[in-house]
């Protein structure tokens, strides 16, 4: 069956993590603004690209009400703020990241720290392909390269260390239902990712450490 391209959104779960995909919209929305926290206003003032404004409003306004329904509360009072590395967190006891690209986001959560990726499938490769764990995984799972790229990233988003996280990363093994081990440095516990069926004209992944 051919995929629904006017959806504005998607849900499902993979590997225990809940996901939400959203299509964003053309502009902000005083509804969405309301809902961030001063923090947040303030930083959204300060970026000087409109589209980047739009899609950081519209974004932490639609992790904020997910994580305000998983968690049942106000969505305005989730306290949200950044790590040591820049990774937003939030203290109560529910993981959580967001990616946003091509004007749409991908969000998950759940019990285990989460890294997802998303991407417009028709963007430009050749930089990622210089990229030696992005070109092992594609030739080790037989996948384009934008999806080995989004299992790549989302799971440097779940170790949450940047770039220093990407030189380490090597591939353990790979399974036949999609699902890919990666080993990093000074790293114990089990690092998975697999991809994830988001609407048509994207890209996604999800990762968890165990
Ligand atoms: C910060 C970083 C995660 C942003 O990635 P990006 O591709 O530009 O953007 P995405 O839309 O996927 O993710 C951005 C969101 O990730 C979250 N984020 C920020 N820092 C993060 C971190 N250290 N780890 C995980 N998530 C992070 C934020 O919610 C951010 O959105 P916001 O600023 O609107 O709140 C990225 O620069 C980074 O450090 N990546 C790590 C690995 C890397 O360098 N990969 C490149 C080659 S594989």
């Amino acid at each position: 069956m051919a995929a629904d391209t006017t959806t504005d959104r998607w849900r499902g779960r993979a590997l225990d993590v809940e996901l939400r995909w959203f299509r964003l919209p053309k502009e902000i929305s005083p509804a969405d603004l309301d809902v961030l926290s001063a923090e947040e206003r303030t930083r959204s003032a300060d970026f000087k690209a409109a589209r980047r404004r739009l899609e950081y409003v519209a974004s932490r306004a639609r992790l904020r009400r997910s994580l305000g329904e998983a968690l049942r509360v106000a969505p305005s009072t989730i306290a949200i703020s950044p790590d040591d590395f820049g990774k937003p967190q939030h203290s109560g006891g529910v993981e959580f990241n967001l990616s946003h690209s091509a004007g749409a986001v991908l969000i998950g959560w759940g019990d285990r720290p989460v890294g997802v990726d998303l991407e417009a499938a028709t963007r430009a490769t050749q930089h990622i392909g210089r990229l030696r764990i992005v070109a092992d995984v594609r030739d080790a799972m037989s996948i384009e390269l934008i999806a080995a790229f989004t299992l790549v990233e989302a799971t440097t988003k779940a170790l949450g260390r940047g770039l220093a996280a990407v030189r380490g990363l090597r591939i353990g093994s790979v399974a036949a239902s999609g699902e890919i081990r990666f080993t990093s440095p000074g790293i114990e516990r089990p690092i998975r990712a697999i991809a994830v069926a988001v609407p048509e004209g994207y890209v996604a992944a999800v990762a968890v450490l165990d």
